[in-house]
């Protein structure tokens, strides 16, 4: 794809309080190519090439959360449902967004098909979008995620691990199981390696052996190939006679489990109110 090559367009955007420098090109509408610098309403985001724009335009905008259902709330962080269908040109705007911090994603024009998760931090002025991941709402692969993305500013807190976290959770609800779609960027990889390291190995701790991988991806929602790469990466598959054993040694264990890093933010499921679409 063309858009791969192609030299980073804008260098800055400005999106609620704060002023984000890009990543990568985004195939912005050809009239937005000769700004540096975007203004995006952190609400709809729609964007503009002036502040004077943006700010005529935050006067008349009344949305104070992104366009769908809320289905999590906890404390301050809420948990936003987009339907891509019903919100075509918020689906559209949020991959814009996206884009300029995704390197080798190719951007969804066919936001129908999708439905956005929109993860926001919420106090008196309105719901601050800090992430989201996309999901398609029918995988033939079992994709459970499409892109995740946090917002530079907000990065290296445990959202991403938040978000991975939450596409299982929707996963778990639908009774499959899921996988993210490939390829990963280099960020991602980690985050989804550190999720899965803490997730299989608390399992195993309490478990110590005798459980198979089946049933790991049942009670998780990963996906089998996925398991079985994280424990081989960690070395913690034997093979005997044919068969693979999992190593469950609880120095082992927790040696990895430290290495893994911090666990991120849980999510509460308690909080979780969605049915699977249909
Ligand atoms: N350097 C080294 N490790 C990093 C890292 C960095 N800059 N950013 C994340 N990690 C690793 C760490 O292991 C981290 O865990 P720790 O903080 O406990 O050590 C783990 O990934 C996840 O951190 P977390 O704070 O939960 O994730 P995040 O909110 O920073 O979001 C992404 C992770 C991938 C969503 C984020 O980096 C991002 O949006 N990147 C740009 C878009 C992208 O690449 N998306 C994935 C496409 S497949
Ligand atoms: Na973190």
């Amino acid at each position: 794809h063309e858009e791969f090559t192609k030299v980073k367009n804008i260098a800055t955007i400005e999106l609620g309080r704060y002023e984000i420098e890009t990543w990568y090109f985004s195939p912005f509408p050809p009239e937005y190519n000769d700004s540096l610098r975007l203004y995006f309403c952190e609400f709809c985001l729609n964007f503009m090439k002036r502040k004077e724009q943006l700010q005529r335009h935050m006067r008349k905008c009344d949305l104070k959360h992104p366009p769908g259902d809320e289905i999590y709330r906890s404390g301050t962080l809420s948990m936003f449902e987009v339907d891509g269908k019903k919100n075509k040109v918020y689906g559209q705007n949020l991959c814009y967004l996206a884009k300029l911090f995704l390197d080798h994603k190719t951007l969804y024009y066919d936001v129908d098909l999708f439905l956005f998760y929109v993860l926001c931090e919420c106090d008196d002025r309105g719901c601050h979008m800090v992430g989201y991941f996309s999901k398609e709402k029918h995988s033939e692969e079992s994709y459970n995620l499409a892109c995740i993305l946090t917002l530079p500013p907000y990065q290296r807190k445990g959202y991403g691990k938040f978000l991975i976290a939450f596409s299982y959770e929707l996963s778990k609800k639908e009774g499959k199981v899921g996988t993210p779609e490939r390829p990963l960027s280099d960020l991602g990889l980690l985050s989804y390696r550190g999720y899965w390291t803490r997730v299989l190995l608390d399992i195993l701790k309490k478990h110590k052996s005798n459980i198979s991988i089946k049933e790991l991806s049942d009670m998780t929602a990963i996906k089998a190939e996925d398991i079985l790469t994280t424990l081989q990466t960690l070395d913690l598959i034997q093979y005997r006679k044919g068969q693979h054993a999992i190593c469950a040694d609880p120095k082992v264990l927790d040696r990895h489990l430290k290495a893994a890093g911090r666990g991120g933010l849980e999510v509460d499921v308690s909080k979780l109110i969605w049915t699977p679409y249909k």
